[in-house]
């Protein structure tokens, strides 16, 4: 239905608590740039960072919703949820990542080769099921800082894992509905791929039937963003989604993105997002994710947000 509209893996955000360990696993253990420290969408005292590479290209942003002192169960996995987020490092990087992570006391461990490349698994600070791919195909080029060279760097997400509640649903949501191919089968894992493949255009459907339904909570991969092209083009997505039966939000206004969200059938939050205007739109390349920058309907409270914020130390 919406062939060639979906180009990749545009953010994936997560829900946890703590935004300083946050904020300090991100930019000094993963070398990712913040590239907007704002807040939540809803509870404007609440933080909201985003991370990604230097200019913040759509499918490296890693954004992690903050809630301190909310009380919130932990997550639990299970049936309807994402499972785990993936990123593509360079082949051969993986005794460094180990070691990198290890020195900033957190573990890793080895998971079997997936489709010939090597995974290795770790949680962020707040509990998010992380995982490094080494990729030797991925093209991005992304702009070394923060002390990585080149053969190391994080280039952005490689892929997602999910877990359908119904996977034949799941399946032909994004087949038919959002022109994903299936590109291969290992085990209960079914891959799918859009816009030509590769890394940060990769999804991963796991069949797990005899897990319990899973919960949201502390520690839960909360959404996956796609990107689409324009505003137009996710009026168009809006449509044909919405014409076939599904139910997705109004198209929302990000400031630095648009963004139109559902719950794909089989149980997974789903957002689409566009390019325009970016993440330039109130404050230069150089100093992104420097000062707190407030989304649109909360610009007149930021005295009293700042205020209420956690404190944090840059
Ligand atoms: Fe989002």
């Amino acid at each position: 239905m919406l062939k060639g509209m979906i180009k990749g893996i545009h953010h994936i955000t997560g829900a946890v608590v703590n935004g300083q360990r946050d904020y300090d696993f991100y930019t000094k253990v993963m070398a990712f740039r913040m590239i907007k420290r704002t807040v939540n969408h809803e509870v404007g005292h609440l933080w909201h960072f985003f991370y990604g590479d230097y200019e913040g290209h759509a499918g490296t942003i890693m954004t992690n919703m903050l809630f301190d002192g909310i009380p919130l169960r932990n997550y639990q996995r299970g049936r309807g949820s994402i499972d785990a987020l993936a990123y593509s490092i360079p082949k051969g990087s993986t005794p460094y990542w180990i070691q990198r992570l290890g020195d900033a006391g957190y573990s890793t461990t080895p998971r079997p080769d997936r489709f010939g490349d090597k995974v290795t698994h770790f949680r962020d600070p707040g509990g998010l099921d992380s995982e490094l791919i080494e990729c030797g195909d991925d093209p991005r080029v992304t702009t070394p800082f923060a002390g990585l060279d080149a053969s190391n760097i994080v280039r952005g997400f490689h892929s997602a894992t999910l877990i359908s509640r119904i996977p034949e649903l799941t399946l032909g949501f994004f087949v038919m509905g959002l022109g994903f191919e299936v590109v291969g089968q290992q085990g209960n894992r079914t891959r799918l791929a859009v816009n030509g493949g590769g890394p940060g255009k990769i999804i991963d459907i796991l069949d797990e039937p005899n897990l319990p339904w899973g919960m949201f909570g502390l520690g839960a991969i909360h959404h996956i963003a796609f990107t689409v092209e324009s505003v137009e083009a996710m009026r168009k997505v809006w449509g044909v989604l919405g014409g076939a039966g599904m139910i997705l939000t109004d198209l929302r206004d990000r400031k630095w993105f648009h963004s139109t969200y559902l719950t794909e059938p089989g149980g997974i939050n789903i957002e689409f997002s566009n390019l325009d205007p970016g993440f330039t739109v109130d404050e230069p390349l150089e100093s992104l994710g420097t000062a707190l920058q407030l989304p649109k309907q909360w610009a007149d409270d930021r005295e009293r947000i700042e205020s209420l914020l956690p404190p944090m130390q840059w």
